[in-house]
């Protein structure tokens, strides 16, 4: 399968779940087990609790640019690997990749007059994919 129709599968299929992931506990845990402890988000942080502080991407929207932050430290050993952005219809915006000596922000402009839901995942080296999702 060619790579960039990997990720844009793959993360339209997040995106989806992702509607599944911000349902209660209970809800969630019929509607996604697939991608329990797989993807991690602030309300469905599997085995992974604990560490959704660190991990969750802080998003703001601002003039049409969606200003994404992990507040994640940064080591060689130990850090964010980047910041990925995709539009309500699984279309890919943007991804921004760090070395372990950046800070883990990135800047995503939005198409103009964007109306809609955005995900944006968050990727740790050691600790896998958090996602989150804003409207704009
Ligand atoms: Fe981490």
């Amino acid at each position: 399968m060619e790579r960039r129709h990997f990720v844009r599968t793959t993360l339209a299929g997040a995106a989806s779940a992702a509607v599944g992931l911000a349902a209660a506990p209970a809800a969630r845990a019929a509607q996604t087990p697939a991608l329990h402890n797989i993807v991690f988000t602030e309300n469905d942080p599997g085995h992974f609790a604990g560490l959704q502080k660190l991990h969750v991407p802080i998003v703001k929207v601002a003039n049409g640019v969606l200003k994404v932050r992990t507040p994640h430290p940064m080591s060689e050993a130990h850090y964010i690997v980047s910041h990925t952005v995709v539009l309500e219809d699984g279309r890919f915006l943007s991804r921004k990749t760090f070395n372990w000596h950046d800070k883990p922000i990135s800047e995503h402009p939005l198409p103009a007059g964007f109306k809609g839901t955005v995900t944006i995942t968050s990727t740790c080296n050691l600790h896998d994919w958090w996602l989150t999702r804003v409207t704009v």
